[in-house]
């Protein structure tokens, strides 16, 4: 360790650590564009110019320097918001503005933008350029996923430098020079194919790089994000799903889109991912937005939900050789409620709800995990898994199967045995089943998943339950046979 000093503050700085680094873990702000935690330093935008204090003995001016780039020496004086600095900053952007379009009424990055902010800090003056501003390409289609916008780029490196040196397709690159400068994604359909190629969305620092997805759906500050965990694989990895804030419902323009993701975006979780996630969770609406099943059935008829787990509860109560399928979908707090209310009443066995699918990325040596399910490691310190041939999970005297969740033909389910399902979607096998029973999806309650690496992370509620649907973990107490008590609670 070592002690230098910022803003005449004493502060303790790690060997090799630079003055940007320092500042940060201290709590002081220098802005930065290029600079990030997790790529290298290229040092081309200049925002986050620092002043030094001379420490000759005659005294001196000092010099200014950029703090991302800049190792601290024992003893240095730095000023993060000096006149000085302040000027060179305001200069800073009005070279980095001089053909930046004023696009913030339109732009998706409004609200989130940090050269805006920065803007307002250190200018809030118009552009000082007599000439007009030069134009480049708007919404240009980078990938199936993304356009740009080359007049809002303010050519940081950040999306290059992710796909070099994280995602490691070499999939961006710089075409020509000065103002003339473009992000282009090389020919061979590289940007295309990286399965991590949204995350340069974040990573810009303006609205150069948008979703198309997301693109002019919705303002920022009318959303709010709900931590979550990506349930595409058994990485598990933390996530914001971004959701409409109560105060900004909409009531008669498109009311379904208040229980709508709006968009997934990382949640810096250095246990497990970092500060990034694959394109598979940031299309987590196709799973969950699927159309839901919201009615229980007896043999594909409608029937009430109190009615449906009283008859369920009857074939469990009656049945000599019942089998259970456990999900490997459920959280950590169903799991658990499965084992206390049921795990004695049946020969369970844990199965993949989810398989691969045709063109995904099976497993990388990024995030992508070759299991399709987020919580098998938990399911399966609890149980044993599914033998390879499914049916040899089933005695030939089976006459009850308790499927929970999604992934297992019935045509596999022993022919004469009675079905009780437990599912979130319209599925044909709904229909199929003894009972059926419509189970709250992960965006509708609060529980943990644990991931293959045995790193246990909590998912919040965002939206609440359609009536007829019954949260899994408070549905297995109903339907244990005889009424399981607490732990210290006497009959
Ligand atoms: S597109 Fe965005 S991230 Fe890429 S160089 Fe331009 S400003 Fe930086
Ligand atoms: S790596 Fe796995 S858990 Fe992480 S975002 Fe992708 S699919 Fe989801
Ligand atoms: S953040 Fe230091 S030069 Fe860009």
């Amino acid at each position: 360790m070592l002690e230098f000093f910022i803003n005449g503050q004493p502060v303790q700085a790690e060997d090799n650590q630079t003055v940007m680094q320092a500042a940060k873990a201290n709590g002081f702000f220098i802005p930065y564009f290029c600079w990030h935690t997790h790529l290298s330093v290229p040092g081309n935008c200049r925002i986050c110019t620092v002043e030094v204090e001379s420490d000759s003995p005659g005294g001196g001016s000092g010099w200014l320097d950029i703090a991302c780039n800049m190792p601290v020496t024992r003893g240095m004086r730095v000023l993060t918001d000096s006149d000085k600095v302040r000027l060179r900053r305001k200069e800073t952007l009005q070279f980095i503005t001089l053909n930046h379009p004023v696009d913030c009424g339109i732009c998706d990055k409004a609200g989130e933008c940090t050269l805006q902010d920065y803007h307002y800090e250190y200018n809030g003056e118009p552009s000082v350029s007599r000439d007009a501003k030069v134009t480049a390409t708007k919404f240009f289609p980078l990938s199936e996923r993304i356009v740009l916008d080359n007049e809002r780029c303010i050519l940081c490196t950040r999306c290059v430098r992710f796909t070099r040196e994280i995602s490691k397709t070499n999939a961006l690159g710089v075409q020509s020079r000065g103002d003339h400068s473009l992000i282009r994604a090389v020919e061979d359909g590289a940007f295309e194919a990286d399965p991590y190629s949204d995350n340069v969305i974040d990573l810009c620092p303006v609205g150069a790089l948008l979703s198309r997805q997301f693109l002019h759906k919705a303002r920022v500050w009318y959303l709010k994000p709900t931590p979550s965990v990506c349930p595409g694989c058994s990485r598990g990895c933390s996530i914001n799903l971004w959701h409409r804030k109560s105060e900004w419902k909409l009531k008669n323009l498109d009311a379904g889109q208040n229980a709508r993701i709006a968009r997934v975006t990382p949640l810096e979780n250095p246990a497990v991912n970092g500060p990034w996630i694959c394109n598979k969770g940031r299309d987590l609406a196709q799973i969950f937005e699927r159309a839901r099943a919201d009615h229980a059935m007896q043999k594909g008829r409608p029937v009430e939900l109190q009615a449906a787990i009283a008859l369920a509860r009857d074939l469990i109560a009656a049945a000599r050789q019942p089998v259970a399928l456990v999900s490997s979908w459920g959280s950590n707090e169903e799991l658990t409620a499965f084992n206390t209310a049921l795990g004695q009443r049946f020969a369970c066995h844990v199965k993949a709800d989810w398989q691969p699918v045709a063109g995904e990325v099976i497993a990388d040596d990024v995030l992508i995990q070759p299991d399709k399910n987020p919580n098998r490691a938990a399911a399966i310190a609890l149980f044993p898994a599914l033998p390879k041939t499914a049916t040899d999970a089933f005695p030939p005297d089976t006459d009850l199967v308790l499927v929970w969740g999604e992934g297992f033909s019935f045509a596999q389910l022993p022919p004469k045995a009675k079905i009780i399902y437990l599912n979130s979607y319209l599925q044909p096998e709904n229909g199929h089943a003894d009972v059926f029973l419509p189970i709250s999806v992960q965006t509708e309650r609060s529980g943990h998943y644990t991931n293959f690496q045995g790193t246990v992370t909590g998912f919040e509620a965002c939206f609440t339950c359609q009536p007829g649907v019954v949260d899994a973990q408070a549905l297995f107490a109903e339907l244990a046979p005889v009424a399981v008590l607490a732990p210290g609670v006497s009959s």
